[in-house]
């Protein structure tokens, strides 16, 4: 993880770098949640080139108590010049969805990447039927800029291709999030 000045964590959870020890855990993860149709994948030499990579930060997502390991995330773009950032990727453990733990996890990456890394945009691409990510990303100030349609082969869209929808939050719009949160939204 580039250019951590302080440790990313909330009290429940927390953000590490990586390592060659944690690619059974990510592969595993990666496998389950591409199997049930909610991302894409790569392949462990992909992976292990991603740890090497200064342009990159491959980490793993611990729960603050017992230091559980319950997913990875995937930010690349570190060194683009016009900062803007991608979430590559970001799963939980089967067990560990649905608990709170994402919406905590994507906090904790807005403000590693605008706070830390001084990012200008931070970007990702979602399945178009995955409802659960879409909603918690609009929900965290995320904007959708447009679809790629059937740009993805799966097995679990009809007719083997699903859209990708591009979604990106700006650094002014969080900042201005912090500053108001949503209804029900603590402060980050
Ligand atoms: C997507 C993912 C990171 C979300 O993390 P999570 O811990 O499961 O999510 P949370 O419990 O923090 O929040 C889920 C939110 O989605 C809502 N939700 C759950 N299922 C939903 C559905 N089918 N449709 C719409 N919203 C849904 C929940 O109500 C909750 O919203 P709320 O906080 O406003 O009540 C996690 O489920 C995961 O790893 N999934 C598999 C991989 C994946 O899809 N990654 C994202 C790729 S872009």
């Amino acid at each position: 993880m580039a250019d951590a000045q302080a440790p990313i964590a909330d009290g429940a959870v927390r953000l590490r770098p990586a390592t060659n020890a944690h690619l059974s855990f990510v592969l595993a993860t990666e496998t389950d949640a591409r199997r049930a149709g909610f991302i894409g994948g790569w392949t462990e030499t992909e992976h292990r080139t991603a740890l090497d990579d200064d342009d990159v930060a491959h980490c793993i997502i611990e729960t603050e108590g017992d230091g559980e390991t319950i997913g990875y995330l995937i930010l690349r773009g570190l060194r683009d010049t016009n900062g803007s950032i991608e979430l590559k990727r970001l799963a939980l453990a089967a067990h560990a969805r649905d608990r709170g733990y994402g919406r905590r996890v994507l906090a904790l990456v807005l403000r590693y990447a605008f706070d830390q890394l001084s990012a200008h945009r931070l970007w990702l691409d979602v399945l178009a039927h995955n409802t659960r990510a879409r909603h918690l990303y609009t929900s965290s100030g995320f904007v959708e800029e447009g679809v790629l349609r059937e740009c993805f082969r799966t097995e679990s869209a009809p007719g083997g291709y699903a859209s990708l929808v591009v979604m990106s939050i700006l650094e002014p719009e969080y900042r201005a999030a912090v500053r108001e949160p949503a209804a029900g939204q603590t402060k980050r």
